[in-house]
């Protein structure tokens, strides 16, 4: 027998509009949780596909003017699109109009016919199109609309022959089980959801229509058609094989996950699928995940619904245009930031400004400088080559739980929380490199040490690097290059717990700053409203200023024996700073260019004090600056301020403040 696999599915999305971050989440958490198990040495099957045969799809097609049959395929090939650029690596694509999926529902229906699970009855209630869902007279209101809160579109009367399911049936066994496999329905307060609509009785449900020509015609009786949501659950078996072949059958079912949001799990995913299970005799899913929604501004539950959340990949061009990243790290960093900013649990509103906010501060800044800084200083101490040195201890024992953490965030499809537990590596390791202090080493010529501190960062990297593969699985392999480890082929789970992997004396590439920074995002204030790519866009280019060059006051040196009033010196605006990069100018001995925060500003200073301090050690320092100071060009480049320090004996030593304090603070 074959070994089974770990078989991961999302719903099958509506080919009714382009799919857009809302979709792209569910698919997203698939590939990651996909990786995740393939990592640990795990054979894996992910599923995702493409639900054709619903009204809403057929409307959809007439409104445009386009048979069923082009549109679909259009769109269908849309989503693969948008799927494969957005790094997702699935292993099988459904189409509900592919004859594998036809034959095998046309099978199911006619199996559960012949037992009497399906039997022959008048239907005569109301339909959404919207929903794909039947309710009866007393679901529904005198206003006619939907009974669903999210919805609320007008029904249709519906009164014909149909086919019902006995869905009744299966309440008590399928509480039954809902009690003996608590991991089946979750997560648990969606579990009692789905226990109180059972309780209040599943009545038998209408699984066919009148056939208008689009769905999938009963086998014998094409004047009808299979109720689209019947014909969807059923993709899961039929992607797995079923009824045809068995072999690859057994080798996939029962899936192990199948994930949606939560709109779609009380009603489907969580009742009327286990019952069609069950009357046929198939073993149940051993999980069946909901997560909340994507949702536009202020709340309205309407992303789902009116597709207004950006199209991943005109998002993530977006991410490479603003940064000037390649385009497979801005994929990346999309993938990133959707897990990062959802709470997986609850509904999570997209706003563009928090992602890019959160883009400079989590890549650009800690995790990005952080390996920038360390491949420089190996660059520039070691020749470029990983140093043989003793893994500090303290580290390699955060990494540890770090990893638990990790762990234990996915297994509970905690994907930002697995996050967070790598950023506390990321945190720490930047505190690391300030508290070690490289550059003093080199200075005092501590090599031994030198060489331990900038191992542990190296190793500290390849850690990162193999617990963000299943989120990054560019920039992860990034990473690693960027370190010199190219000998390591793939990612694997037990090298995320070996701390003494890398080849001592492996050259590393000129470093390359991964994730560049975004010069003019809005760094405090989150912004409100509009919840497209473009709507959010205008709405940053609004609130963000360009830096403020206000009336500059004549700035001329003033002769040091005078004296000034309070006024004079008033003019003068002295801001605290944070250094953000740091890089020598070719060619030039003193100066170094500074990238620097002030406040919700970011801007380029040049100072002249190359040669008292090294690049590395002034990222993440603060400095006073005198902020409206007239910008002037220096080797070509506009040096946007003057940091001060204090003069002792022609070598400059900055002035720091005593503790930190909130970027932007006024000097007086
Ligand atoms: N075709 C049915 C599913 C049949 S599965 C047998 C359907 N399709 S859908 O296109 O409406 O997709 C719904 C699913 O897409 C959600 O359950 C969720 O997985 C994902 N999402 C769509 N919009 C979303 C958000 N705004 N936020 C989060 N997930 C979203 O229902």
């Amino acid at each position: 027998m074959t070994e089974k696999k770990y078989y991961i599915t999302t719903p099958i999305y509506y080919v009714n509009g382009s799919p857009h971050i809302g979709s792209a989440l569910t698919t997203l958490c698939c590939d990651t949780l996909s990786r995740y198990h393939r990592m640990r040495g795990e054979k894996t099957w992910f599923l995702t596909g493409t639900d054709e045969q619903a009204t809403k799809v057929y409307e959809a097609a007439e409104k445009v003017g386009k048979s069923p049959k082009e549109f679909v395929d259009a769109l269908a090939a849309e989503f693969k699109s948008a799927w494969s650029n957005l790094h997702i690596e699935n292993d099988d694509f459904i189409r509900t109009t592919e004859p594998r999926h036809v034959r095998g529902v046309q099978e199911f229906f006619s199996r559960l016919r012949d037992s009497g699970d399906i039997y022959r009855g008048m239907y005569e209630g109301w339909y959404c199109v919207s929903d794909e869902t039947f309710f009866r007279d007393t679901d529904v209101q005198e206003d006619h609309l939907c009974p669903n809160a999210e919805c609320r579109k007008p029904l249709r009367r519906v009164q014909e022959e149909n086919y019902f399911f006995r869905l009744s049936a299966y309440a008590e066994p399928l509480l039954h089980h809902i009690e003996e496999n608590p991991d089946f329905l979750q997560p648990d307060f969606r579990r009692n959801e789905v226990i109180s609509f059972i309780q209040q009785g599943m009545r038998d449900m209408s699984v066919t229509r009148a056939n208008n020509g689009w769905g999938i015609p009963v086998a014998d009786e094409p004047d009808k058609v299979i109720y689209v949501w019947f014909d969807a659950l059923i993709n899961y078996v039929t992607a797995a094989g079923w009824p045809d072949d068995m072999e690859r059958f057994q080798e996939l079912w029962p899936a192990d996950t199948h994930l949606m949001a939560k709109e779609i799990f009380v009603r489907f995913h969580a009742t009327l699928w286990p019952a069609m299970l069950m009357a046929l005799k198939l073993p149940l899913p051993k999980q069946v995940y909901a997560h909340g929604w994507w949702v536009g501004s202020s709340g309205q539950k309407e992303g789902k619904r009116t597709g207004g959340l950006p199209h991943p990949t005109e998002f993530s061009a977006e991410i490479a245009q603003l940064t000037g990243a390649s385009k497979d790290i801005a994929v990346d960093s999309l993938r990133y930031l959707l897990l990062r900013e959802m709470q997986f649990h609850g509904d999570s509103e997209f706003n563009y400004d928090n992602f890019l906010r959160r883009y400079n501060t989590d890549l650009a800044n800690d995790l990005g400088n952080f390996c920038n800084r360390t491949c420089n200083m190996v660059g520039r101490y070691f020749e470029g080559a990983t140093p043989d040195g003793i893994v500090d201890p303290e580290i390699s024992g955060l990494g540890t739980e770090v990893l638990a953490d990790y762990d234990n965030a996915l297994k509970e499809f905690r994907f930002n929380g697995a996050l967070e537990a790598v950023w506390r590596l990321v945190s720490r390791m930047n505190r690391y490199v300030e508290e070690k202090k490289p550059w003093t080493l080199a200075k005092k010529g501590e090599t031994t040490e030198l060489a331990s501190t900038l191992r542990t960062c190296l190793e500290a990297i390849r850690v990162m690097a193999t617990l963000l593969h299943p989120v990054m699985p560019f920039a992860s392999r990034s990473l690693l290059e960027q370190i010199g480890a190219d000998h390591i082929p793939k990612f694997e789970w037990r090298d995320a717990g070996n701390w003494c992997l890398l080849k001592s004396g492996a050259k590393l590439p000129e470093p390359q700053p991964i994730f560049p920074r975004i010069q003019d995002t809005k760094s405090e204030e989150p912004a409100k409203g509009g919840n497209s790519v473009k709507q959010e866009k205008k709405l940053s280019e609004e609130t963000i200023k360009p830096v403020q060059k206000e009336e500059s006051p004549e700035t001329t040196a003033t002769a040091e024996s005078e004296t000034i009033t309070i006024e004079d010196f008033m003019k003068i605006q002295l801001r605290i700073a944070d250094i953000l990069a740091a890089e020598p100018i070719p060619n030039a001995t003193k100066l170094l260019k500074l990238t620097v925060r002030i406040g919700e500003e970011t801007r380029t200073i040049l100072a002249g004090i190359a040669e008292m301090y090294q690049p590395e050690e002034l990222i993440g320092k603060q400095i006073a600056v005198v902020a409206n100071l007239k910008p002037r060009k220096m080797r070509g480049i506009e040096s946007q301020g003057m940091l001060l320090a204090a003069d002792v004996e022609g070598q400059a030593i900055l002035l720091h403040p005593e503790t930190k304090v909130p970027s932007g603070s006024r000097v007086r």
